[in-house]
C-alpha cells in the first residue's frame, strides 16, 4: 500500500512514522509512506498557502493552487480523503475500507480548512476524527495511518490480537490483565487463569457487552438497524 500526505508540515508525521507498529510495517515493506510539503507546490516568492476567507470571519483558507499542483504531481493518488473536523465520523469500518486500498493520499487543512474547489475537483471523502477541533489536520492523518496500517494483513503478526481489540465485533473490548496474578490486593479474575478457553470466552464476551453498554450505547443501537 502507498499512503501520500500532503501537509505544510512534513516533519510533524517523519517521526511516529517510523516507530512502532507504522514503522515496522514500512520495514516489512508492506506499505511506503510519501510525505508531500504543500509549500513545494506554492508559485510565490514566499511559498502562500493560505490566504483570508471570502465573505470574512477571520481565520485563514488553505489556498487551491498548491493543493492542485501537488495532487496534479501525483501518478496514481488513488482514494483522497481530506481531514476535517467537518468531515464523517472516522471509525474501524472506515479503516477497513481504507486499509483495502493500494493507494491512500489524505490532505491536512489548517486554519479555516481548504478551499472547496479542491475538495470538489479530489476528494472522495472528508472524515474528522472526533468532535473537537485541530489545529490542523496532521495529528488526524497519524490516527488514520496508525489505524488503517495496522489491519493490513501481516503488519500485527499476530491476528488474534486483532481480532480482540475493541470494534472488531462492533463492541469495545474486555479488560485485559498480565502478570503478576496479584497485585496491589487486587487479583487479576481467576477465570482468565483457568485455562478452560469456552469460560475465559464467555467472560469476556459479558464484560465487552457491559462495557459497551456503559460506555458506548450507541454501538449497540448502530448495530440493531443494521
Ligand atoms: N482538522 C481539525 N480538526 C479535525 C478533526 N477533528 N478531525 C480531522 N481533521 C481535523
Amino acid at each position: 500500500m502507498r499512503i501520500n500526505v500532503i501537509t505544510i508540515f512534513p516533519e510533524y508525521l517523519e517521526g511516529p512514522l517510523g516507530l512502532s507498529i507504522p514503522g515496522r510495517a514500512r520495514e516489512a515493506g508492506l506499505v511506503n509512506y510519501r510525505l508531500i510539503d504543500l509549500r513545494e507546490y506554492a508559485t510565490d516568492r514566499h511559498r502562500t498557502t493560505d490566504d483570508e476567507p471570502f465573505g470574512g470571519g477571520g481565520g485563514m483558507v488553505m489556498k487551491p493552487e498548491p493543493f492542485d499542483a501537488a495532487l496534479g504531481a501525483l501518478e496514481g493518488p488513488g482514494r483522497v480523503v481530506s481531514l476535517s473536523p467537518r468531515g464523517c465520523p472516522f471509525d474501524h469500518r472506515t479503516a477497513v475500507r481504507f486499509a483495502l486500498e493500494s493507494d491512500l493520499t489524505l490532505l491536512c487543512g489548517r486554519y479555516k480548512g481548504i478551499d472547496e474547489r479542491v475538495t470538489e475537483k479530489w476528494v472522495d471523502e472528508e472524515v474528522s476524527i472526533g468532535d473537537y477541533v485541530l489545529s490542523g489536520g496532521e495529528p488526524a492523518a497519524l490516527v488514520v495511518i496508525d489505524a488503517v496500517v495496522r489491519l493490513l494483513p501481516g503488519a500485527l503478526g499476530d491476528h488474534d490480537s486483532a481480532a480482540s481489540d475493541s470494534f472488531y465485533e462492533g463492541l469495545l473490548s474486555a479488560p485485559s490483565y498480565t502478570r503478576p496474578a496479584e497485585h496491589d490486593g487486587r487479583s487479576a479474575p481467576g477465570v482468565l487463569r483457568s485455562g478452560d478457553h469456552s469460560r475465559i470466552e464467555a467472560w469476556r464476551a459479558w464484560r465487552a457487552d457491559r462495557a459497551t453498554r456503559h460506555r458506548r450505547p450507541d454501538l449497540l443501537d448502530l448495530d440493531a438497524a443494521d
